[in-house]
């Protein structure tokens, strides 16, 4: 690799970054940063990186997702457990339905730092600089805290090593335990057209869980059934945060960002000679690239270059976010140059961010072309031969109203009444689940037919 250092970003361009009056003390909160535990470790975010291995090769799903933004002031346990939990639900249809394992990949825990279409916001005659996610500035629209302030970066590191904690405790303290798999309903919105259908799923689990003691396979001695693993993710989007808390691993050697297990770069911020794609270049950890509308193939094979030189299964997760529309055309013209080239990538759909629209001074994303996309993002890669390997969501474990459409069918005049998003639009809770649902048909549908294959084959 050409010279890399995890500070080598900084002789780059940079895009989307914010502008401190402060630089020393900038300088001081990064040097306390560096001197701050890691939040996790190189070989967690090593076992993610051969979990993704099997997604790459068609053996596993990945299931992403969380909050557009995380911020200050919703963190509570409430809001972690509630997350956590449909995220589990969520897991536990598609792995019925795939009979495959899910990678479990949160948005969580660090997704502070948000990419900004414009540098500063009007109101009335007011021009401030845009919020740019609590980690940066406050989004309150007054002088004083739209001011990017470095204190935040400690305040952001902190709820991350709170919410990682609680995290931990749920994955492998009991929470997880598949015979739980009922008990995640509870708090789950009352009457939801959708609780039925995962109730009988729940059965199903419970039936299976039944048989599998009768034989003597039983969660004590099977942690598999009792706990899970559970993996965070954000952008690396405020590179001297994701510099400072970078580390060498002691064991195996190589740079680890150990701010979270896997990073992405946004669709804004992956110029090629670019600072953000030259920090991740570095890191061995796995990490993920947005592909919007405007990457052609041939700029996206030569960042696979950049990115995952050695073209290693797992390092590197594609997140294809086009639009419900402009998906069908764009798909298939990357999918053929990646697989011509021979390039072991994960796949992953991200459906929210080209299906943003705005609908009475808010920004929402319709239900339907959130499923639209998806279902595109399947048909690609069934006609092209290759292997849609996940989804990549904003979603809340709330019951937020802030995307139309779903089994409730929520519109643009309810808006108003949860909006509760700092950022993006989020998927609420029953939304998510719903998502899942139909996720799951689509998985369920690709492995009878590559059932069917294998039948053929052997006959
Ligand atoms: C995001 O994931 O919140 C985001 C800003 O996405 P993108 O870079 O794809 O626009
Ligand atoms: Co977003």
């Amino acid at each position: 690799m050409d010279h890399w250092t995890p500070g080598s970003w900084r002789d780059k361009p940079i895009e989307q970054t914010p502008v401190y009056a402060d630089q020393a003390a900038l300088a001081d909160v990064e040097r306390q940063l560096a001197g701050f535990p890691p939040l996790v470790f190189a070989g967690e975010a090593r076992s993610l990186r051969r979990s993704l291995a099997e997604v790459a090769g068609g053996r596993a799903f990945l299931l992403q997702g969380g909050d557009c933004a995380e911020s200050f002031s919703e963190h509570s346990a409430d809001n972690i457990r509630d997350f956590f939990r449909v995220f589990l639900q969520m897991a536990v249809v598609l792995t019925y339905a795939a009979a495959s394992p899910v990678v479990k990949v949160g948005r969580i825990a660090g997704q502070f730092a948000k990419p900004r279409s414009a540098p500063f916001e009007t109101q009335g005659d007011v021009e401030l600089p845009s919020y740019r996610g609590d980690i940066i500035n406050d989004i309150e629209f007054s002088v004083n805290v739209r001011r990017p302030d470095p204190q935040r970066q400690l305040m952001a590191y902190r709820q991350s090593a709170a919410t990682l904690n609680l995290i931990r405790a749920f994955a492998t303290g009991g929470y997880a335990n598949l015979e739980n798999a009922r008990r995640w309903m509870l708090g789950f919105v009352r009457n939801s057209p959708l609780s039925a259908r995962y109730s009988q799923l729940a059965d199903h689990i419970s039936e299976t869980l039944g048989f599998m003691r009768a034989i003597g396979l039983d969660p004590e001695h099977h942690p598999e059934l009792r706990q899970t693993d559970f993996y965070t993710s954000h952008e690396a989007l405020l590179l001297g945060y994701e510099q400072a808390l970078t580390r060498v691993d002691s064991l195996e050697g190589g740079y680890f960002a150990t701010s979270g297990h896997f990073l992405w770069i946004g669709d804004r911020t992956r110029q090629p000679d670019g600072a953000h794609i030259e920090y991740v270049r570095g890191i061995q950890n796995p990490i993920g690239l947005k592909c919007g509308p405007s990457l052609k193939p041939d700029a996206l094979l030569r960042l696979i270059d950049a990115l995952d030189p050695q073209n290693e299964p797992g390092r590197l997760t594609l997140i294809c976010r086009f639009g419900a529309e402009k998906a069908a055309e764009a798909l298939p013209t990357l999918l053929r140059a990646v697989s011509r080239e021979g390039r072991n990538v994960v796949w992953c759909c991200d459906p929210m961010h080209g299906n943003t629209i705005s609908a009475g001074g808010r920004k929402t994303r319709p239900f339907d072309r959130v499923m639209s996309e998806i279902r595109t993002f399947f048909e690609a890669h069934r006609a092209e031969g290759t292997y849609a390997g996940g989804i990549h969501l904003e979603m809340t474990g709330q019951d937020v109203t802030e995307c139309i459409g779903g089994a409730r069918d929520i519109s643009e005049r309810e808006l108003h009444m949860r909006y509760d998003t700092t950022c993006d639009p989020r998927l609420n809770a029953e939304q998510a689940i719903e998502v899942a649902f139909l996720v799951a048909e689509l998985l369920k549908a690709e492995r009878l037919a590559r059932g069917g294959h294998d039948k053929e084959a052997a006959e």
